[in-house]
């Protein structure tokens, strides 16, 4: 290589990052496996010792033969859930995604966005830019995720991790907590996998990383995907 093609070599710029990078993909989808493997085995450890007396979840939609064979489907996923959410929170930090595709959330903005949800004027253009409502959406379902994994140690190890029991009150409202974050998350995902099916570009992407996109910019600088 002669001096002035390493020149080239040196400063050539390396092509603008996928909307939706590999990294985060792999993330999103590992987090929807083990998300499935956790409610469908916590439903039927949830039967076992049910909190609300009207309320049993079918067989058909649970995991596990029985409850100690869906708690061992439950400790499993738990660490899927808690290792790679915490890269996944580590990733969105490094990285900045956080910073520039869930942030800002401005009220104004979240009411004009269910104002134009509800007259159907809401568009599904823009890929690389989250409206107000996806942003409160996709914030919400994280803070909850660290919810549901801080109440499940609790009630987990009670005696051990007592000092983290007592932010939940006690054993009884933790599991309250427990089951009322997993009855946000199945309202999400009922929402979140709609819309997904609605917007089907939205989903390929999530799939095979979406258009390539300027990192400096949150939204619109979007260039066609290969
Ligand atoms: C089969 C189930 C799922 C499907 C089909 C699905 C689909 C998608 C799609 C298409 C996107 C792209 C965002 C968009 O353009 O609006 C996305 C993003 C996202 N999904 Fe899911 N998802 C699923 C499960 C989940 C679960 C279980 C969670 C969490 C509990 C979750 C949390 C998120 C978050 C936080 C984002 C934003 C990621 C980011 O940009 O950093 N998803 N999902």
């Amino acid at each position: 290589m002669d001096g002035m093609t390493m020149k080239v070599a040196e400063v050539e710029p390396s092509p603008p990052a996928r909307l939706h990078p590999l990294p985060l993909r792999l993330m999103h989808w590992i987090n929807a496996a083990a998300m499935l493997i956790m409610i469908a085995s916590g439903w039927k450890i949830y039967n076992d010792e049910v909190i609300f007396g009207w309320l049993h979840v079918p067989d058909a939609i649970t995991l596990g033969k029985y409850a100690q064979h869906a708690l061992q489907w439950h400790f499993f996923g738990m660490w899927v859930i808690a290792l790679n959410g915490l890269a996944y929170l580590i990733y969105g930090i490094v990285t900045g995604r956080f910073r520039r595709k869930l942030f800002p959330i401005w009220p104004h903005e979240v009411l004009a966005t269910v104002r134009d949800a509800l007259t159907f004027r809401l568009r599904h253009d823009d890929l690389t830019h989250y409206n107000a409502v996806q942003r409160v959406l996709y914030v919400g379902i994280i803070l909850v995720g660290i919810v549901v994994v801080l109440s499940g140690l609790a009630i987990w190890k009670p005696v051990q991790l007592s000092g983290l029991l007592v932010l939940f009150y006690d054993f009884q409202t933790a599991r309250l907590v427990h089951f009322l974050c997993m009855a946000a998350i199945v309202l999400f995902l009922a929402v979140h996998v709609a819309l997904a099916l609605l917007v089907p570009r939205s989903l390929l992407a999530m799939l095979t990383g979406g258009p390539r996109v300027d990192p400096a910019s949150s939204h619109s600088a979007a260039m066609p995907a290969e």
